[in-house]
């Protein structure tokens, strides 16, 4: 499963346990009136799915390392361009440590943190660790001014050898982004996981929030001067796996978005507000992935415009509505596919990954409706926090 389907399941779990309240108990919950009824213990998902991370750990294991079957391994990541790579997350059942699904995984894991770690209990300060050990990584990633290394590991070649990567003997080759190769998609998926994780230490750690948001800034200036989809320039190395489909005008949006929340500086809104129809904010969206994050952004900045009265990013309220509205049964304009059981089906494969992804997005925004008492009216259906609930936990 790759990395950042895990992230979303975590989301979904963290999401359910807060929407049933009663998380403290550990119970089982009921529900579900077609078929059978299924009972699911989230709060062990939830564990379970962060733990998943430790497994899927490279570089040198700390001691606190509680999945005690895995050691040390890619120890020279980097070695090869002179730099340290060491660290970081393998993807899924291979050894590569891609860069871009990477870090969108960092700015999940620390947006459910943000919203939903208050419920979290004993696996808030786990999930803290995993936003981490991906933070520290991407932290070297980003050292070295004018060049961003975003891939470690041949893929073609790493997916000719199951190995354990304790014992993998492929090409740790480094792949990277700089001025005459851009790479704006995953450079500012990289600021926006950098924002949002500076602000889950903000009130822990005040100098690593700090080192993490200033990177992001620097991060976010060199993807938005050097503009280009980097799978234009890394190609095969890049692509089928994690090929910028959507290009990069969705992530330089997001980046702006996570900047906008995370720093108290104006001219993040200034960016959105005067590049946000060139990069696709009224774009007809339904998807939310690794790949494609329009939708994120729009449910982050309505939060904006509705719980801290940014007046100037009400449009965006509109635009997350649509999103909703795409997904409601029975609204008027209503996309999405379910399957007969009443399961989101968006693509062929993984399907999952987008259940869970953009059930996150249906608890978030319910969320910020609920507190500022507002619904999302898509023709003359309404729907309340509480319906967008129902959809997302039928999921
Ligand atoms: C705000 O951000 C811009 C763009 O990164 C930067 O040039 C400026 O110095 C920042 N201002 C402050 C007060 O940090």
């Amino acid at each position: 499963m790759p990395i950042h389907s895990v992230v979303a399941l975590i989301l979904f779990s963290v999401c359910i346990i807060r929407a049933e309240g009663s998380y403290l108990n550990n119970k089982r919950y009921v529900y579900g009136r077609r078929g059978p009824s299924v009972s699911h213990n989230y709060r062990d998902a939830l564990t379970k799915s962060i733990l998943f991370f430790e497994g899927q750990r490279s570089g040198k294991l700390p001691p606190d390392q509680r999945m005690r079957w895995r050691g040390d391994s890619g120890l020279s990541d980097g070695s090869t361009e002179r730099v340290d790579l060491t660290g970081g997350y393998y993807d899924a059942g291979d050894n590569v440590k891609f860069g871009l699904p990477m870090a969108f995984t960092t700015t999940m894991l620390s947006w459910s943190v943000l919203e939903f770690g208050g419920r979290m209990g004993d696996d808030l300060q786990h999930a803290r660790n995993a936003i981490r050990w991906a933070a520290d990584y991407l932290l070297k990633a980003t050292a070295h001014p004018g060049t961003i290394y975003v891939q470690v590991g041949d893929p073609n070649m790493d997916h000719k050898c199951w190995e354990r990567p304790e014992d993998m003997d492929t090409p740790r080759s480094v792949y990277k982004i700089d001025a005459q190769n851009p790479g704006s998609d995953v450079a500012s998926e990289t600021a926006a996981a950098l924002a949002a994780a500076s602000m889950v230490f903000r009130s822990t750690d005040r100098s690593y929030s700090q080192l993490l948001l200033q990177t992001a800034m620097r991060v976010f200036d060199f993807a938005d001067k050097y503009r280009g989809a980097y799978s234009d320039s890394l190609q095969s190395d890049v692509c089928p796996f994690y090929c910028s489909y959507s290009g990069y005008h969705d992530e330089l949006l997001w980046g702006a978005a996570w900047l906008q929340r995370a720093s108290t500086n104006a001219s993040y809104l200034n960016y959105i507000q005067a590049n946000g129809h060139t990069l696709g904010a009224e774009d007809n969206v339904n998807i939310f992935s690794w790949d494609d994050k329009h939708a994120g952004t729009r449910v982050l900045l309505a939060k904006a415009f509705m719980l801290r009265n940014v007046h100037s990013l009400e449009e965006y309220k509109g635009h997350a509505d649509n999103f909703i509205c795409s997904l409601l049964p029975g609204a008027p304009t209503s996309q999405a596919q379910y399957t007969p059981g009443g399961l989101l089906y968006t693509m062929s494969q993984s399907n999952l990954q987008y259940v869970t992804s953009t059930s996150f997005l249906l608890f978030t925004y319910a969320k910020y409706l609920s507190v500022s008492k507002e619904v999302v009216r898509c023709g003359n259906v309404a729907a309340t926090p509480a319906r967008i609930r129902t959809i997302a936990k039928r999921q």
